[in-house]
């Protein structure tokens, strides 16, 4: 045979296994792609209608379905976007959705939720743009609220991933009362100086997994909110903002425990914490049991490690009250990095209830605090600069193992 019906012969056997590749993924997968809906894809026109009418074809598709927003700027929201569905559904998002800027667009309280979907996927690589800095300048005044920018409740067996979150008015992503959640690969960004914009928050659920993130932004990084069960936390990179923190518990009655954390493989880095547990000091009674911190490379944080169970942002919190949050079995292993401040280590438990079985092993901790004054100084004085310090009060027994430092709860 010649090189052209070799080449020929190739070809048509190609045409052959992509047709019998193609057809059935074709047919098993059903594409609703907004634009062929209606959407706009010049960032200022309102698509919501189209992604609205998308979203009910593919809920109700017989297949499994994709709602695609490809590539482009679209303008958005709010909305809603409700199970169940019949089959697994895909939320595709190749552009960029905008977030409406005008305070009146928001009759709901977030931006882009989803909601009693199981088997719910979101991918792809675009972005969600919340326009934080409309109302930024806003969040300090008591009693204002803005719209979260993703939020997925009442959600089972679900997974996000690829998108990134951007400036968003508030929180970025907001995980209420799901169960086996898998969020990863994703980017969260905001400036540090913009206020309330925490990147995750997680509770009233079961089973979430967060890996393999990027998280910058104004406040926590991540935070673990009441009444949670099996969070694991690894691989995600954080900072700036105000690190990975569990609570603030205990202010309201419905809050319940928070068991099985596992925070692990994590870099956390120019942040005012790195692994906070925060307890209202005037609070309702629950348990916070088997936490484990492991693997953390701390850079340039404040307070790299804490529990503070004395919260009491408005300070009138009374005198007497001791926080009623119980903390048992946290394990604090292989932490190591620098401390903005000399105390290093800061475990402030409850005196009515103080921390139980709590386990710190291989902790190296410097504090870099005084950068200007080392670096005008001789080589020499390395070796007396500043010891960090820890704190350790109502801490029942702890068990210390391998190398501490600074020493803490000797
Ligand atoms: C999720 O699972 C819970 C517990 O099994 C169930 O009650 C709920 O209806 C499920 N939700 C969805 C949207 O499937
Ligand atoms: C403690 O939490 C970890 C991480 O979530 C989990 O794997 C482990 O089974 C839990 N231990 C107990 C005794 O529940």
């Amino acid at each position: 045979m010649g090189v052209i019906s070799d080449l020929l012969f190739v070809v048509s056997h190609l045409f052959v296994l992509f047709a019998f590749v193609n057809v059935p993924i074709a047919s098993a997968q059903s594409i609703f792609n907004v634009k062929r809906y209606g959407a706009l894809s010049d960032g200022k026109t309102d698509s919501i209608q189209a992604f609205e009418d998308a979203w009910k074809d593919a809920c109700e598709s017989e297949e499994p379905s994709t709602v695609l927003v490809p590539e482009g700027e679209f303008l958005a929201g709010p909305y809603e976007f409700k199970g169940p569905c019949k089959r697994r559904i895909t939320f595709q998002v190749d552009g960029t959705v905008i977030a409406p800027t005008s305070p009146n667009a928001f009759t709901r309280k977030n931006w882009i939720m989803f909601s009693y979907i199981d088997e719910f996927k979101m991918s792809g690589h675009g972005i969600f743009d919340g326009m934080g800095k409309s109302t930024w300048g806003h969040n300090d005044r008591s009693g204002m609220t803005f719209p979260t920018s993703l939020q997925f409740s009442f959600m089972n067996n679900s997974i996000v991933e690829g998108i990134t979150s951007k400036n968003s008015k508030m929180f970025h992503i907001m995980i209420l009362a799901c169960i086996d959640m898998k969020v990863r690969r994703l980017k969260i960004i905001a400036p540090e100086d913009s206020p309330n914009t925490d990147g995750i928050h997680i509770a009233l659920s079961t089973n979430v997994e967060v890996t393999q993130t990027q998280i910058g932004t104004g406040d926590d990084c991540i935070s673990i909110g009441p009444t949670n069960n099996g969070i694991t936390i690894t691989d995600v990179e954080c900072g700036p903002g105000h690190g990975i923190s569990v609570g603030s518990l205990g202010k309201y009655s419905s809050d319940k425990d928070v068991s099985n954390v596992l925070v692990k493989d994590c870099k956390i880095t120019k942040t005012t914490n790195g692994v906070r547990i925060k307890t209202w000091e005037h609070s309702f009674p629950m348990t916070c049991r088997n936490f484990t911190f492991e693997n953390i490379k701390m850079v340039d944080v404040s307070n790299p490690i804490i529990i503070d169970q004395h919260y009491c942002p408005t300070h009138n919190c009374g005198q007497q009250t001791n926080s009623k949050v119980k903390i048992i079995d946290m394990k604090f292993k292989n932490i190591e990095g620098t401390s903005e401040t000399p105390l290093a280590i800061n475990l402030k438990c409850s005196e009515t209830e103080p921390c139980a079985d709590v386990h710190l092993s291989n902790i190296n901790l410097r504090y870099t605090g005084a950068n200007l004054f080392k670096l005008s100084s001789e080589a020499e004085s390395e070796s007396e600069s500043e010891t960090p310090q820890s704190a350790c009060i109502n801490v029942l027994s702890p068990i210390i193992s391998d190398n501490v430092f600074p020493k803490a709860c000797f």
